[in-house]
Protein backbone atom coordinates (compact mmCIF):
# COMPACT_ATOMS: atom_id res chain seq x y z
CA UNK A 1 0.00 0.00 0.00
CA UNK A 2 1.37 3.30 -0.98
CA UNK A 3 1.65 5.75 2.03
CA UNK A 4 -0.61 8.39 2.33
CA UNK A 5 0.22 12.04 3.22
CA UNK A 6 -2.32 13.50 4.70
CA UNK A 7 -2.61 17.43 5.84
CA UNK A 8 -6.10 18.04 7.32
CA UNK A 9 -9.15 16.15 8.53
CA UNK A 10 -10.59 15.85 5.21
CA UNK A 11 -7.79 13.99 3.86
CA UNK A 12 -7.59 11.50 7.77
CA UNK A 13 -11.35 11.08 6.77
CA UNK A 14 -10.79 9.90 3.61
CA UNK A 15 -8.14 7.96 4.20
CA UNK A 16 -9.77 5.86 6.90
CA UNK A 17 -10.22 2.01 6.28
CA UNK A 18 -12.85 -0.35 7.86
CA UNK A 19 -10.72 -1.75 11.11
CA UNK A 20 -9.27 -0.35 14.23
CA UNK A 21 -6.76 2.47 14.08
CA UNK A 22 -3.87 3.31 16.31
CA UNK A 23 -2.05 6.43 16.54
CA UNK A 24 1.89 7.26 16.98
CA UNK A 25 2.14 10.93 18.00
CA UNK A 26 5.43 12.34 17.21
CA UNK A 27 7.22 15.96 16.22
CA UNK A 28 9.48 14.05 13.64
CA UNK A 29 13.29 13.41 13.68
CA UNK A 30 12.37 9.74 13.77
CA UNK A 31 14.87 7.58 15.90
CA UNK A 32 14.45 3.74 16.58
CA UNK A 33 12.38 4.78 19.96
CA UNK A 34 9.68 6.04 17.35
CA UNK A 35 9.93 3.04 14.95
CA UNK A 36 9.66 0.77 17.89
CA UNK A 37 5.90 2.45 19.25
CA UNK A 38 5.31 2.31 15.74
CA UNK A 39 5.96 -1.68 15.30
CA UNK A 40 3.67 -2.20 18.61
CA UNK A 41 0.94 0.01 16.84
CA UNK A 42 1.51 -2.60 13.52
CA UNK A 43 0.87 -5.60 15.22
CA UNK A 44 -2.04 -4.21 17.29
CA UNK A 45 -3.96 -2.35 14.39
CA UNK A 46 -5.35 -2.71 11.02
CA UNK A 47 -4.66 1.07 10.05
CA UNK A 48 -1.32 2.91 11.92
CA UNK A 49 -1.40 6.84 11.67
CA UNK A 50 1.83 8.34 12.76
CA UNK A 51 1.26 12.45 13.42
CA UNK A 52 4.30 14.53 12.55
CA UNK A 53 3.70 17.59 13.95
CA UNK A 54 6.33 20.26 15.83
CA UNK A 55 3.97 22.09 18.32
CA UNK A 56 4.66 25.07 19.51
CA UNK A 57 2.09 25.29 22.06
CA UNK A 58 4.18 23.09 24.27
CA UNK A 59 7.40 24.95 23.84
CA UNK A 60 8.19 28.04 26.06
CA UNK A 61 9.30 31.24 24.36
CA UNK A 62 13.06 30.58 25.62
CA UNK A 63 12.81 27.01 24.35
CA UNK A 64 14.21 25.22 21.09
CA UNK A 65 11.04 25.26 18.79
CA UNK A 66 12.67 27.03 15.63
CA UNK A 67 15.94 24.79 16.10
CA UNK A 68 13.66 21.64 16.91
CA UNK A 69 14.97 19.22 14.14
CA UNK A 70 12.81 18.80 10.63
CA UNK A 71 13.85 16.16 9.14
CA UNK A 72 10.18 14.95 6.82
CA UNK A 73 11.42 13.60 4.01
CA UNK A 74 13.59 11.20 5.71
CA UNK A 75 10.76 10.57 8.41
CA UNK A 76 8.43 9.55 5.71
CA UNK A 77 11.40 6.51 4.60
CA UNK A 78 11.21 5.65 8.02
CA UNK A 79 7.45 5.09 7.83
CA UNK A 80 7.21 3.64 4.55
CA UNK A 81 9.67 1.03 5.54
CA UNK A 82 7.76 0.44 9.07
CA UNK A 83 4.88 -0.01 7.00
CA UNK A 84 2.82 2.80 8.23
CA UNK A 85 -0.64 3.39 6.19
CA UNK A 86 -0.97 7.68 7.10
CA UNK A 87 1.15 10.31 8.12
CA UNK A 88 -0.50 13.14 9.32
CA UNK A 89 1.22 16.38 8.73
CA UNK A 90 -0.63 19.79 9.70
CA UNK A 91 0.77 22.94 9.31
CA UNK A 92 0.53 24.84 12.14
CA UNK A 93 -1.75 27.45 10.67
CA UNK A 94 -4.32 24.39 10.06
CA UNK A 95 -3.66 23.76 13.55
CA UNK A 96 -4.30 26.65 15.21
CA UNK A 97 -7.00 29.29 14.52
CA UNK A 98 -6.12 32.64 14.94
CA UNK A 99 -9.02 33.24 17.24
CA UNK A 100 -7.96 29.96 19.66
CA UNK A 101 -9.19 30.54 23.18
CA UNK A 102 -9.86 26.93 24.84
CA UNK A 103 -6.61 24.51 25.65
CA UNK A 104 -6.90 21.84 27.82
CA UNK A 105 -5.05 22.44 31.87
CA UNK A 106 -2.72 19.87 32.65
CA UNK A 107 -3.44 20.67 36.73
CA UNK A 108 -1.23 20.07 39.57
CA UNK A 109 0.27 17.05 38.08
CA UNK A 110 1.60 19.32 35.32
CA UNK A 111 3.13 21.89 37.41
CA UNK A 112 5.19 19.03 39.29
CA UNK A 113 8.68 17.92 38.11
CA UNK A 114 9.04 18.16 34.71
CA UNK A 115 6.10 20.21 34.54
CA UNK A 116 7.63 22.84 37.20
CA UNK A 117 11.40 23.13 35.10
CA UNK A 118 8.92 23.93 32.02
CA UNK A 119 5.64 25.60 32.76
CA UNK A 120 3.18 25.22 30.23
CA UNK A 121 4.95 22.52 28.57
CA UNK A 122 2.07 19.90 29.35
CA UNK A 123 -0.62 22.29 28.80
CA UNK A 124 0.16 22.74 24.92
CA UNK A 125 0.90 19.00 24.39
CA UNK A 126 -2.17 17.90 26.29
CA UNK A 127 -3.68 20.15 23.99
CA UNK A 128 -2.37 19.12 20.76
CA UNK A 129 -3.22 15.36 21.65
CA UNK A 130 -6.84 15.80 22.14
CA UNK A 131 -7.07 17.75 19.09
CA UNK A 132 -4.93 14.72 17.25
CA UNK A 133 -7.44 12.34 19.25
CA UNK A 134 -10.17 13.87 17.58
CA UNK A 135 -8.79 14.48 14.30
CA UNK A 136 -7.58 10.89 13.97
CA UNK A 137 -10.21 9.23 15.79
CA UNK A 138 -7.79 5.89 17.29
CA UNK A 139 -8.97 3.28 18.90
CA UNK A 140 -5.67 2.99 20.98
CA UNK A 141 -2.58 5.58 20.48
CA UNK A 142 1.15 4.36 21.78
CA UNK A 143 3.50 6.68 23.76
CA UNK A 144 7.01 6.25 25.11
CA UNK A 145 8.06 5.42 28.89
CA UNK A 146 10.74 8.15 28.14
CA UNK A 147 8.97 10.85 28.42
CA UNK A 148 6.94 8.90 31.47
CA UNK A 149 5.20 12.17 33.00
CA UNK A 150 3.48 12.66 29.38
CA UNK A 151 2.65 9.32 29.09
CA UNK A 152 1.03 9.56 32.91
CA UNK A 153 -0.73 13.00 32.14
CA UNK A 154 -2.60 11.38 28.46
CA UNK A 155 -3.79 8.67 30.70
CA UNK A 156 -5.16 11.03 33.28
CA UNK A 157 -6.88 12.91 30.49
CA UNK A 158 -7.99 9.66 28.78
CA UNK A 159 -9.94 9.12 32.15
CA UNK A 160 -11.33 12.77 32.90
CA UNK A 161 -12.19 13.29 29.54
CA UNK A 162 -13.95 9.66 29.25
CA UNK A 163 -11.98 9.53 25.54
CA UNK A 164 -12.87 5.85 24.25
CA UNK A 165 -8.96 5.29 23.51
CA UNK A 166 -6.85 3.16 24.87
CA UNK A 167 -3.23 4.35 25.77
CA UNK A 168 -0.21 1.26 25.29
CA UNK A 169 3.45 2.31 27.06
CA UNK A 170 6.40 1.57 25.04
CA UNK A 171 9.42 0.69 26.83
CA UNK A 172 12.75 3.59 26.41
CA UNK A 173 15.08 2.85 23.22
CA UNK A 174 18.65 2.74 24.32
CA UNK A 175 22.14 3.29 22.44
CA UNK A 176 23.82 -0.06 23.51
CA UNK A 177 26.41 2.55 26.21
CA UNK A 178 22.69 3.51 28.02
CA UNK A 179 21.98 6.99 26.36
CA UNK A 180 17.98 6.96 25.86
CA UNK A 181 17.24 7.81 21.92
CA UNK A 182 16.32 11.47 21.68
CA UNK A 183 15.74 13.40 18.51
CA UNK A 184 18.02 16.20 20.85
CA UNK A 185 20.90 13.98 21.03
CA UNK A 186 22.55 15.48 17.53
CA UNK A 187 22.90 18.73 19.09
CA UNK A 188 25.55 17.17 21.70
CA UNK A 189 29.11 17.07 20.93
CA UNK A 190 31.56 14.03 21.61
CA UNK A 191 32.49 15.65 25.05
CA UNK A 192 28.36 16.13 25.92
CA UNK A 193 27.68 13.00 24.87
CA UNK A 194 29.88 11.42 27.43
CA UNK A 195 28.63 13.77 29.98
CA UNK A 196 25.20 12.75 28.76
CA UNK A 197 26.19 9.25 29.34
CA UNK A 198 25.64 10.12 33.29
CA UNK A 199 21.87 10.35 33.65
CA UNK A 200 21.69 6.49 32.28
CA UNK A 201 24.55 5.55 34.65
CA UNK A 202 23.09 7.29 37.93
CA UNK A 203 19.60 6.06 37.15
CA UNK A 204 20.82 2.49 36.91
CA UNK A 205 23.10 2.85 40.25
CA UNK A 206 20.13 4.62 42.12
CA UNK A 207 17.43 1.36 40.79
CA UNK A 208 19.93 -1.19 42.30
CA UNK A 209 19.55 0.31 45.91
CA UNK A 210 16.20 -0.48 47.65
CA UNK A 211 15.11 2.38 49.98
CA UNK A 212 13.86 5.80 48.40
CA UNK A 213 16.29 7.64 50.39
CA UNK A 214 19.07 5.45 49.54
CA UNK A 215 18.02 5.45 45.55
CA UNK A 216 17.97 9.02 45.28
CA UNK A 217 21.49 9.60 47.32
CA UNK A 218 23.21 7.09 44.90
CA UNK A 219 21.93 8.36 42.03
CA UNK A 220 22.89 12.37 43.28
CA UNK A 221 26.29 10.81 44.17
CA UNK A 222 26.70 9.81 40.26
CA UNK A 223 25.60 13.13 38.93
CA UNK A 224 27.63 15.00 41.34
CA UNK A 225 31.02 13.42 40.08
CA UNK A 226 30.47 14.74 36.63
CA UNK A 227 30.68 18.23 38.12
CA UNK A 228 30.37 20.98 35.28
CA UNK A 229 29.13 20.59 32.08
CA UNK A 230 26.07 18.87 33.91
CA UNK A 231 23.45 20.66 34.99
CA UNK A 232 20.65 18.97 36.62
CA UNK A 233 17.16 20.51 36.51
CA UNK A 234 15.41 17.28 38.80
CA UNK A 235 16.26 14.14 40.54
CA UNK A 236 12.76 12.72 41.42
CA UNK A 237 11.57 9.32 43.00
CA UNK A 238 7.91 9.32 42.15
CA UNK A 239 4.35 7.55 41.70
CA UNK A 240 3.83 6.91 38.14
CA UNK A 241 0.69 7.28 38.23
CA UNK A 242 0.80 10.62 39.93
CA UNK A 243 4.18 11.96 39.81
CA UNK A 244 3.93 13.04 43.43
CA UNK A 245 7.45 11.65 45.77
CA UNK A 246 6.96 8.62 47.18
CA UNK A 247 7.87 8.13 50.89
CA UNK A 248 9.90 6.08 52.40
CA UNK A 249 7.79 3.47 53.18
CA UNK A 250 6.18 3.25 49.52
CA UNK A 251 5.30 -0.17 48.18
CA UNK A 252 4.63 -0.46 44.52
CA UNK A 253 6.06 0.71 41.11
CA UNK A 254 8.17 3.83 40.95
CA UNK A 255 9.77 5.91 39.07
CA UNK A 256 13.02 7.66 39.30
CA UNK A 257 13.26 10.54 36.71
CA UNK A 258 16.00 13.11 35.81
CA UNK A 259 16.63 15.78 33.78
CA UNK A 260 19.66 17.67 33.18
CA UNK A 261 20.96 19.90 30.80
CA UNK A 262 24.58 19.29 28.87
CA UNK A 263 25.93 22.50 27.23
CA UNK A 264 23.11 23.86 25.51
CA UNK A 265 20.98 20.71 25.39
CA UNK A 266 18.60 19.35 27.89
CA UNK A 267 17.92 15.70 27.89
CA UNK A 268 15.27 13.73 30.26
CA UNK A 269 15.66 9.98 31.25
CA UNK A 270 13.90 8.04 33.46
CA UNK A 271 13.93 3.92 34.78
CA UNK A 272 10.72 2.28 36.93
CA UNK A 273 11.49 0.07 39.69
CA UNK A 274 9.86 -1.91 42.15
CA UNK A 275 9.96 -0.99 46.22
CA UNK A 276 8.20 -3.07 49.13
P1 LIG B 1 8.44 13.17 20.42
O1 LIG B 1 9.48 13.71 21.33
O2 LIG B 1 8.71 13.15 18.94
O3 LIG B 1 8.13 11.70 20.87
C1 LIG B 1 7.12 10.95 20.23
C2 LIG B 1 6.91 9.67 21.01
O4 LIG B 1 8.12 8.90 20.97
C3 LIG B 1 6.60 9.93 22.51
O5 LIG B 1 5.57 9.04 22.93
C4 LIG B 1 7.94 9.61 23.17
O6 LIG B 1 7.80 9.19 24.51
C5 LIG B 1 8.46 8.50 22.28
N1 LIG B 1 9.92 8.34 22.41
C6 LIG B 1 10.87 9.30 22.30
N2 LIG B 1 12.11 8.78 22.52
C7 LIG B 1 11.92 7.47 22.80
C8 LIG B 1 12.80 6.37 23.13
N3 LIG B 1 14.11 6.54 23.22
N4 LIG B 1 12.24 5.16 23.35
C9 LIG B 1 10.89 4.97 23.26
N5 LIG B 1 10.02 5.95 22.94
C10 LIG B 1 10.53 7.18 22.71
O7 LIG B 1 6.61 13.37 22.77
C11 LIG B 1 6.39 14.09 21.81
O8 LIG B 1 7.06 13.97 20.62
C12 LIG B 1 5.31 15.17 21.84
O9 LIG B 1 5.20 15.66 23.14
C13 LIG B 1 3.93 14.68 21.33
C14 LIG B 1 3.36 13.55 22.21
C15 LIG B 1 4.03 14.21 19.88
C16 LIG B 1 2.92 15.86 21.38
O10 LIG B 1 3.38 16.93 20.64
Amino acid sequence: MELIVAGNREDLVKARRAGTVALVPTMGALHEGHRSLIRQARVRADQVVVSIFVNPLQFSPNEDFSRYPRTFDADLDVCRAEGVDVVFHPAVEDMYAPDRQISVSSGEMGRIVEGAARPGHFDGMLTVVLKLFNLVQPDLAVFGQKDAQQLALIRRMVADFDLPIEILGSPTVREPDGLALSSRNRFLSEDDRRLALALSRALRAGAARLAPSEIRRTAMAVLDEVGPGLEVDYLALVDPATFAEVSESYEGLAVLAVAARVGTTRLIDNVTLTLN
